[in-house]
């Protein structure tokens, strides 16, 4: 029986978010390998998963994935998936990712309460959740102080991200990718 067959159609049509994604994917990869790390030992954190799809592609190399994703609506005026209807967004999200649910740690908080909480180390932190300016700020900086190897995230051309990443990292090249994700490598 398919259950949820839309998620089939929903980002997925866009080549240019899986090449984007896949080209980033495999940069973080192979920076952090650099560091005498191995493939099944790395640990990411994604901030906003939505319906999973960002979640399944990085599932497909990385073992261990923290996603933070509260499943609530009115988070931004102006990002449409904000006013989607989330209980069904979730199950989109279990669905998409039920092969690999026991590689992925769900926590349904905002971020800035998962930083609160949070005692762990990532290697790699992915920052796709609420793109408001102040949003995106604190999390970018709460990602700072984890130290991690990357930050990484997308929509760099929206204008509170774009704000957020460079005055953050004013030092550090940012790289962009087709699907307009951006990569810094911290260390
Ligand atoms: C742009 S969507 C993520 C898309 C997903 N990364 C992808 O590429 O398929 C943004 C998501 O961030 C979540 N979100 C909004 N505010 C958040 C917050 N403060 N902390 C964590 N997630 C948040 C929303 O519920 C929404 O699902």
């Amino acid at each position: 029986m398919i259950l949820y067959p839309e998620v089939k159609y929903m980002r997925f049509d866009s080549s240019r978010h899986i090449t984007g994604l896949r080209s980033l994917i495999l940069d973080s990869v192979k920076h952090i390998q650099k560091k005498n790390i191995n493939i099944p030992d790395i640990k990411m954190l994604e901030l906003g998963s939505y319906n999973g799809e960002s979640t399944f592609l990085f599932s497909s190399i990385i073992k261990n994935i923290t996603v933070v994703e509260p499943f609530k609506n009115g988070y931004d005026e102006n990002d449409e998936s904000s006013y989607a209807n989330m209980i069904k967004v979730r199950k989109n999200f279990e669905y998409l990712n039920s092969e690999n649910k026991n590689l992925i740690k769900l926590k349904e908080v905002v971020s800035d309460e998962f930083f609160y909480n949070n005692k762990e180390y990532f290697h790699w932190i992915y920052i796709d959740a609420c793109h408001k300016y102040d949003n995106i700020k604190k999390d970018i900086q709460n990602s700072i102080n984890l130290k991690p190897i990357i930050i990484s995230g997308h929509d760099f051309s929206n204008n509170g991200v774009n704000r957020a990443v460079l005055e953050n990292f004013k030092d550090i090249e940012v790289l962009r990718y087709e699907d307009d994700s951006w990569m810094v490598k911290i260390l």
